[in-house]
């Protein structure tokens, strides 16, 4: 009895430092629950699985230099979530067309026809885009409303935009006087309310998007017109503002954006190295890549490279599909048609193709500058729940396979978690038939299931090729009605 407990323990232990825990780490172990069964023929389970917490007693302290910062292995959870929502809202909310680049569309270097055009037609001569800020009313924003739609999403972290390349802080910074929400415009803390009804209604983790540059901050103007060899605007402006998040919201994300300019310039490492020794985040904390000039895709801590990436190959390093459910926009657009919305099977199928290559997908919703998400973007967020219920087995906590997708049918994606191997099967085959070129019969064993299917689904091997039955079903009878997960136990 007590050995069988301790042969299991030392397992877990062997199984931890094959996966590089060194020496100096401590086991702590939370709930250890190990339930043993003894019966009349001494055949013992263990009911329970144990839930153990590593803990490095050497406290590592990371240096302000790349080699150091990216040394840090990335909090678990993160890879295991594989599904946040990306918020981007702010000034750009308000008139809410072309997309959250309006104003550098409307004044910056390279002017858009249609934003100017849009400027002469409907604003008076005068207007600025700061005159926007007061119709930013977010009347509609109820930040429980927005947790509970989240939660029924099936996302495992949100990501709000805390501040755009506009400048406008969603937050009463210290920092960025009568350009914040609390002075001007909604007159409220909106980063700080979302974090609480996330933080109170589920269990979600609470990210911040930040912009390091603003194209129009005259002391960013500045530094960049001198060649970076002033600091000015990163000493005065970002990074109080990253400290500021960080003390006040403790995120367990900091998605870094616009980082136009070089490392040293924004003291990305000094920040970084601060974030992991110091902050109150610093054990949980995940961080992206877009820390400085050259940044993406090679340092700082899961790579984003650049929006929509989706490889399509496994990396060797972690990494996230930002996208966006508007095909054409980050922040709202009125103008937005019905077809510029990806449909769920588009999401499934790029949310499918993510995490078998190793990647998370971040799906980005703009909401309106009343605090509205719209209904389209309910009906995503909605459907993805819907779908996750049914699959999420196949998703959380995964990891990719030997094979990412099929090498015989197209639009097959696999994923693995505990032995299994879980195909996911974009399009209904044809005639009932899915034919399988990756997967191997590890003999009498193997086990094929739909999941959401109660029976078992019929399979035979053919040469090189595994064919499975699907269900023969009515629509409302299926478990759900796109991106099918297929369950293959011993198979290789
Ligand atoms: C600007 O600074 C970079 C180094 O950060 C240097 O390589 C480049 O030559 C400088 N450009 C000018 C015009 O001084
Ligand atoms: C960089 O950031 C670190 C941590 O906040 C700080 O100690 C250091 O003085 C900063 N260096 C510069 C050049 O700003
Ligand atoms: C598998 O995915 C790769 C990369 O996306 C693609 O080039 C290839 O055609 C796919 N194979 C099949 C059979 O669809």
């Amino acid at each position: 009895m007590v050995s069988t407990s301790v042969i299991n323990i030392c397992l877990i232990a062997i199984t931890l430092l094959a996966n590089g825990i060194n020496a100096d780490s401590e086991f702590v172990m939370r709930e250890l629950q190990v339930d043993m069964e003894e019966s009349n023929s001494e055949v013992i389970t263990v009911k329970k699985e144990i839930d153990i917490e590593i803990k490095d007693t050497k406290e590592t302290k990371y240096e302000p230099n790349w080699a150091s910062i990216d040394s840090r292995p990335l909090p678990s959870w993160y890879d295991e979530a594989k599904f946040g929502i990306f918020i981007h809202w702010g000034v750009f909310s308000v008139p809410s067309y072309v997309s959250e680049w309006f104003w550098n569309y409307w004044q910056g270097n390279s002017p858009h026809p249609d934003v100017v055009k849009f400027m002469e037609q409907n604003y008076p001569p005068g207007f600025t885009y700061a005159d926007f800020a007061k119709d930013f009313t977010t009347e509609f924003y109820h930040p429980d409303d927005w947790a509970e739609l989240f939660k029924e999403s099936g996302a495992k972290y949100v990501v709000l935009t805390s501040k755009h390349h506009e400048g406008f802080t969603n937050w009463p910074s210290e920092v960025s006087w009568n350009w914040n929400s609390m002075d001007v415009g909604p007159h409220r803390d909106l980063v700080g309310e979302l974090a609480t009804a996330i933080r109170s209604k589920t269990s979600i983790k609470f990210g911040l998007y930040h912009s390091m540059f603003e194209w129009f901050n005259p002391l960013y103007l500045e530094d960049s017109s001198s060649n970076f060899t002033t600091r000015n605007y990163v000493t005065q402006k970002t990074l109080p503002e990253l400290f500021e998040i960080v003390n006040t919201y403790k995120p367990e994300i900091v998605w870094s954006d616009g980082a136009v300019g070089p490392v040293e310039y924004w003291n990305s490492t000094g920040f970084l190295a601060w974030l992991y020794n110091e902050s109150p985040v610093k054990d949980t904390v995940v961080t992206n890549d877009r820390w400085g000039n050259g940044c993406a895709c090679h340092h700082g801590g899961y790579y984003t490279c650049q929006d929509r990436y989706n490889p399509g190959k496994v990396q060797n390093h972690k990494w996230e599909n930002c996208m966006t459910i508007d095909r054409k926009s980050w922040g709202y657009r009125r103008d937005a048609k019905l077809e510029d919305f990806l449909t769920i099977e588009d999401i499934l199928s790029t949310f499918a193709s993510t995490i078998s290559c190793g990647g998370n997908m971040l799906m980005n919703i703009g909401p309106t500058k009343d605090g509205i998400i719209a209904p389209i973007f309910q009906e995503r967020l909605k459907q993805m729940g819907s779908w996750l219920k049914v699959n999420g087995e196949a998703v959380y906590s995964s990891t990719p396979w030997r094979a990412q997708n099929d090498s015989l049918s197209e639009g097959i994606w696999y994923t693995a978690k505990k032995g299994a191997v879980y195909a996911f099967v974009l399009n209904w085959p044809t005639d009932n038939l899915l034919k399988l070129g990756e997967p191997v019969s590890m003999g009498t064993e193997s086990k094929v299931t739909m999941l959401g299917w109660a029976n078992a689904l019929a399979w035979s091997v053919s040469g090189k090729e595994i064919h499975i039955s699907f269900p023969d079903a009515t629509v409302s009878e299926l478990p759900c009605q796109w991106a099918w997960v297929v369950k293959l136990q011993n198979f290789k």
